[in-house]
């Protein structure tokens, strides 16, 4: 069992849950008004904005082949239409290095996070937002992207729509209590003008906007440099439970697939799995007790991940790359089983026809799980938060074997 020539296998982050000292973006603003929802403020991350020539080396020794690493808006431009450079020097050399190193570099413009004043001024809300958005992709375009080998320009837009259609927990990320963080610190920001809408869109026309801005976006990366351009969506494995197909469909439209067939433009779709959802009379459910689950509640479910990729597949027609797929523990030994039967899976679903052209971990370090901070982990690598210190996990020890075949599925 193998997967393609060609096929990759490397590891995903963000920067916002990394980098640390991310001051000027709305994220940064919600962890720090009184009364936080968030666990922990996201502080010095775990310092990858100083140590990431470290960490990309020490991914490619490893043996992975691509990396995705994202784009911090508001370091790039912390006030409107003011872009430093040597923060656009910082990302490109990022880039540069993976090169350098021989791995793949996916780059996502768009992690969530926003810059204060976009939050503050209605966020993509705001009539202006896609020409805002379009003259940062285009500014970040034309300095990096020479270097850079796959473009991912929104992360998960459909992941209030996956919130939305419940079922706790989600299987794309954590943000059906994110969802709830997000409401009690915007409400509790002082904004002069009451719009302050940070990081996604929680109602309106999601859809309509997002994909507005991901075709601006696609156009303007594609006038500079002739790298394939997707988005990456929250992918959940939703499945009916008997004699409920139809409010399975139902959900899967609404938080999915009408989200997939935006993709049918595009180069390729990016794919984020964690887990399914089974849907029952009552709309989604939580896993039963009983069900293996990870830190998250998350059912830890071994065909998920295939099952999206086929899906998004055939709904989109376009090649697949696996942005994201992880599992929240503190077990290691369970994160390094899980991805093997899940990539197991993966790779029939390939030998079945299936275009699936690389795979990202998520996450390459110990990482800012969203308003759960650092009490979880999805990291193959160890971070010590008080001295800094990296400690390869046996799970990317295995990884990275994998990926430079020194390892079998
Ligand atoms: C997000 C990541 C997050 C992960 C686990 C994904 O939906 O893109 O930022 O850490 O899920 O919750």
């Amino acid at each position: 069992m193998s997967f393609p020539p060609g096929f990759f296998i490397g590891a995903a982050t963000a920067g916002h849950q990394i980098e640390g000292n991310n001051v000027a973006s709305d994220c940064w603003a919600l962890e720090n008004v009184p009364d936080t929802v968030f666990a922990e403020r996201s502080g010095d991350g775990v310092d990858f904005y100083h140590r990431w020539p470290e960490d990309v080396e020490a991914a490619a020794g490893l043996g992975l082949q691509a990396l995705r690493f994202s784009v911090e808006w508001s370091r790039v431009e912390p006030e409107p239409g003011r872009f430093a450079l040597a923060e656009l020097d910082h990302y490109r050399r990022i880039a540069a290095t993976c090169r350098d190193l021989g791995m793949q570099s996916v780059v996502t413009f768009n992690h969530w996070t926003t810059p204060l004043w976009f939050a503050a001024s209605g966020g993509w809300t705001h009539p202006e937002a896609i020409n805002r958005f379009e003259r940062y992709v285009d500014r970040v375009t034309r300095y990096l992207g020479s270097e850079i080998d796959w473009a991912v320009t929104l992360n998960e837009p459909n992941v209030a729509t996956v919130a939305a259609v419940g079922g706790g927990g989600l299987g794309g990320s954590a943000v059906g209590s994110l969802a709830d963080a997000l409401a009690h610190a915007t409400r509790r920001h002082p904004s002069p003008d009451g719009t302050f809408t940070p990081m996604m869109l929680w109602d309106g026309d999601q859809l309509g906007i997002y994909t507005a801005a991901h075709r601006r976006a696609t156009e303007v990366i594609k006038s500079h440099v002739p790298v394939p351009v997707g988005w990456s969506l929250a992918c959940v494995d939703y499945q009916a439970v008997p004699g409920h197909e139809g409010r399975a469909a139902q959900v899967r439209d609404q938080a999915l697939t009408r989200w997939l067939e935006v993709s049918r433009e595009d180069d390729f779709v990016g794919v984020q799995n964690y887990t399914r959802r089974l849907v029952g009379p009552d709309g989604v459910q939580k896993p039963k007790p009983g069900v293996a689950v990870d830190d998250l509640n998350w059912e830890v479910y071994p065909h998920s991940l295939a099952n999206a990729a086929r899906h998004a597949a055939a709904v989109s027609g376009r090649p697949v790359v696996i942005t994201e797929h992880g599992v929240c523990t503190q077990d290691d030994t369970l994160r390094l089983e899980h991805t093997r039967n899940q990539l197991r899976n993966l790779a029939t679903a390939i030998a079945d026809g299936v275009d699936v052209r690389g795979y990202l971990h998520w996450t390459l370090l110990d990482e800012f799980e969203w308003f759960s901070a650092y009490d979880v982990t999805f990291g193959l690598v160890e971070v010590d938060r008080s001295t800094f210190e990296r400690k390869p996990r046996p799970s990317a020890t295995w990884l990275g074997d994998l990926a430079a075949g020194r390892a079998s599925l």
